[in-house]
């Protein structure tokens, strides 16, 4: 097969990609190594910044958000007895949205369908090929057992933290900056209302938790548990026990209600940095670059980032023979990855317990800051409801 641009992966870095490609005249195939229904099925991400809203609007993706998305003004903090909301529309004139990844990948499928865009499905062996040239190729079997080889101007890497791309760098110039976190989250989808009408994140001495959403009668909630917490030790009753507590049940007159939970699963907490995000032809967006821990939501959005750097810098490679978008995509998408992995990691290091009183100490005093300094509130909501792209 030939097309002006391989893709490789089918989350929303991949298919956004080949949209806004589309939209710039610009083919593409993309290459997928799960089955169409699980990658529908995924439970990730549920918040889209400001930006995100934005550029999926701005290519006909806005539909789905504005019918069933809800847009936020802000978040709500909390510790034992104290809850504050932070009203990003006022402090930093943008809002969010709650809008699954689910949903937005529905959208992204459906639109590439109505396109008759190319996604192949179910393809195993994946490799990358002649990076160097400008006739890069991307091998793979077919889900009949075929092996197949499509030929392509340049090579998106938009594979998430476990596909090739990230590997296919070689090594000699490439630099990695990783950090583990002793800690992990157990997340559930609850089919009762939330008891909120905005998220909120908690502070308390037996752990973070996170009240999120996905619809007004569906719940997204987490809890912080060790790594290698075995979600067998967690019966639906011990979950919502430690929700209620965590999140302040019977506060002010504030009350967690439980319901039946749908799924359940641990989700490790990691940071992730590879530079560059480009080498000759291969180029990489989202996940394959960069991991955040999930505190503030910004792993989508900087997939969705990427992506806006990289179409019109791959258009411009194809259509016009012309490199100084592409050359200059990874030190600009990197700008925005390194401020997105600080305010990750400050979120995480300001919320979760580390086991030693002095730090839970720092996060009191570091919180009662943020809560009650306009400054402080201010730099939070600029940070979570999103930077403009190219910042
Ligand atoms: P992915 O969505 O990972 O897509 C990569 C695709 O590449 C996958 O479909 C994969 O199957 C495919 N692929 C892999 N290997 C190959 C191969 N060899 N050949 C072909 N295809 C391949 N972010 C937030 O902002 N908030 C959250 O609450 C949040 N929760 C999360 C919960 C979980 C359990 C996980 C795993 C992630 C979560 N994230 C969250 C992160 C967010 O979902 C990711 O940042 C986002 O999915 C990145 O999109 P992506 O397209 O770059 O990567
Ligand atoms: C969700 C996840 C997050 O990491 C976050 O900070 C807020 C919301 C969610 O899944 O809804």
């Amino acid at each position: 097969m030939r097309t002006d641009i391989a893709i490789i992966g089918a989350g929303p870095a991949g298919l956004l990609l080949s949209h806004l490609l589309a939209a710039e005249g610009i083919e593409s195939i993309v290459v997928e190594s799960r089955a169409r229904e699980y990658v529908a099925a995924r439970i990730r991400a549920g918040i889209l910044e400001d930006s995100s809203v934005r550029l999926l609007r701005s290519v006909g993706l806005g539909g789905g958000i504005d019918a069933r998305g809800f847009e936020h003004r802000g978040i709500y903090l909390q510790w034992p007895w104290e809850r504050h909301h932070i009203d990003f529309v006022s402090l930093a004139g943008r809002s969010v949205w709650v809008y699954g990844q689910t949903q937005l990948q529905a959208d992204l499928v459906a639109a590439g369908e109505a396109a008759g865009r190319q996604v192949i499905y179910e393809a195993s062996g994946t490799a990358l090929h002649d990076l160097d040239s400008d006739h890069p190729s991307v091998t793979f079997t077919d889900a009949a057992g075929l092996p197949q080889r499509i030929e392509a101007a340049a090579v998106a890497g938009c594979d998430g933290k476990f596909g090739p791309s990230r590997a296919a760098m070689p090594d000699e110039g490439r630099e990695t900056w990783e950090r583990d976190y002793p800690y992990s989250w157990l997340g559930i989808l609850a089919d009762v209302a939330p008891s909120t009408d905005e998220l909120i994140y908690a502070w308390h001495p037996d752990g973070f938790a996170l009240h999120s959403m996905r619809s007004a009668t569906v719940s997204r909630l987490y809890l912080q548990v060790p790594s290698g917490t075995d979600i067998a030790d967690w019966p639906d009753d011990r979950i919502w026990d430690a929700l209620a507590t965590r999140l302040g049940h019977g506060q002010d007159g504030w009350q967690l209600t439980p319901g039946p939970i749908a799924e359940k699963s641990v989700l490790p907490f990691r940071s992730f940095v590879q530079s560059p995000m480009r080498h000759g032809r291969l180029f990489l967006a989202g996940d394959s670059a960069h991991t955040v821990p999930p505190t503030g939501a910004k792993g989508l959005n900087l997939a969705i980032a990427d992506v806006a750097l990289l179409a019109p810098a791959l258009a411009r490679l194809v259509r016009d023979k012309d490199s100084a978008l592409a050359d200059a995509y990874s030190a600009t998408a990197l700008r925005r990855v390194w401020r997105s992995e600080y305010f990750s990691w400050w979120m995480t290091s300001m919320l979760h317990i580390s086991g030693d009183p002095f730090d839970a100490q720092l996060q009191l005093a570091q919180l009662r800051w943020v809560t009650a300094s306009t400054a402080g509130a201010a730099g939070l909501a600029e940070n979570y409801a999103g930077l403009p792209i190219g910042f």
